[in-house]
């Protein structure tokens, strides 16, 4: 099943070789959904619990961060000013902000405004009134990966928007709370495709979630979209993103010539949140708190 040796330490961190263990149980567990030919996750997917705390200790610094903003996001701030937060509250904290350089990427963080979907790059924009913007901010804290996002508002935004904002959410959260271990990772899509059907938005599906905590993205991909191909198996040690991009109109998305600003093919609002979270035996937990 995974491939850890049957003398290793087991992934629960009891400190037991996996042979006396969890070996058995991971085994019935898993094997009707192997059988049926679901892909079941390498070992290197499964951490420990000590690595799951490194985790923690990186998300504190990214939800800091993401507080810090709440005051610090109003009307005439520009997005390399929020840039320039991110980047001196990362390195206080003794990190590493992981958007930094990462496949060319120029800033410390994404800040997506109003149609931009995901990975706007900070530059001299300032805030209006009526403006939405999501800050995503991946924190590398003793080689340990957190990754979030939430929506900041800037004055008075229509009653659209804010809809938006809070029923992407809600998809988020549904999409979390359906997470148990040894369930195929598409049921998360399917929750919150079912959700946004109900709204009427539309479902980003060129950008998705993603294993994290060792690196920056990992698999298992995690569709937020409706989908009935064989996807992984959780199981508990399993640490993922669940970060729907929801649009009040279409799906489709155009990358712009920068080559990283993505945004809505029909000009329509975009939201996002993205939380870092892990399996657990009993169900899952959200590590960016
Ligand atoms: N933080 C994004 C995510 O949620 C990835 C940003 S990649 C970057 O996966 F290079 F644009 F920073
Ligand atoms: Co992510
Ligand atoms: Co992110």
């Amino acid at each position: 099943m995974y491939k850890i040796g049957r003398n290793d330490r087991c992934w629960c961190g009891s400190g037991k070789k996996y042979k006396s263990c969890h070996e058995k149980s991971d085994e019935a567990n898993m094997a009707e959904f192997a059988a049926k030919g679901y892909p079941i996750p390498d070992r290197s997917l499964i951490l420990e619990p000590g690595q799951i705390d490194g985790i923690r200790k990186s998300a504190r610094v990214s939800v800091a961060i993401m507080d810090a903003l709440e005051d610090f996001i109003k009307e005439g701030v520009t997005t390399n000013e929020i840039d320039a937060l991110v980047s001196k509250m990362t390195a206080e904290a003794g990190a590493i902000p992981a958007p930094l350089n990462y496949c060319g990427f120029p800033k410390s963080c994404c800040t997506s405004i109003n149609d931009v979907v995901c990975h706007g790059i900070p530059d001299d924009t300032r805030l209006k009134n009526g403006d939405i913007i999501n800050v995503d901010v991946t924190t590398i804290l003793d080689g340990y990966y957190s990754d979030m996002s939430r929506m900041y508002t800037i004055g008075d935004i229509s009653d659209e928007a804010a809809k938006l904002i809070e029923r992407t959410k809600e998809m988020m959260f549904a999409g979390i709370d359906v997470i148990k271990p040894y369930m195929p990772v598409a049921e998360i899509g399917n929750t919150i495709h079912d959700i946004a059907d109900k709204y009427g938005y539309g479902v980003v599906r060129a950008l998705c979630g993603h294993g994290v905590g060792l690196k920056f993205h990992s698999e298992p991909t995690v569709n937020h979209y409706r989908s009935k191909a064989k996807s992984m198996i959780l199981v508990p040690g399993m640490v993922l993103t669940v970060e729907p991009m929801i649009n009040a109109g279409t799906w489709d998305v155009e990358v712009l010539e920068d080559e990283w600003t993505v945004v809505t093919r029909d000009g329509s609002l975009s939201a996002q949140w993205e939380h870092t979270v892990v399996v657990t035996e009993t169900g899952v937990e959200i590590l960016t708190v």
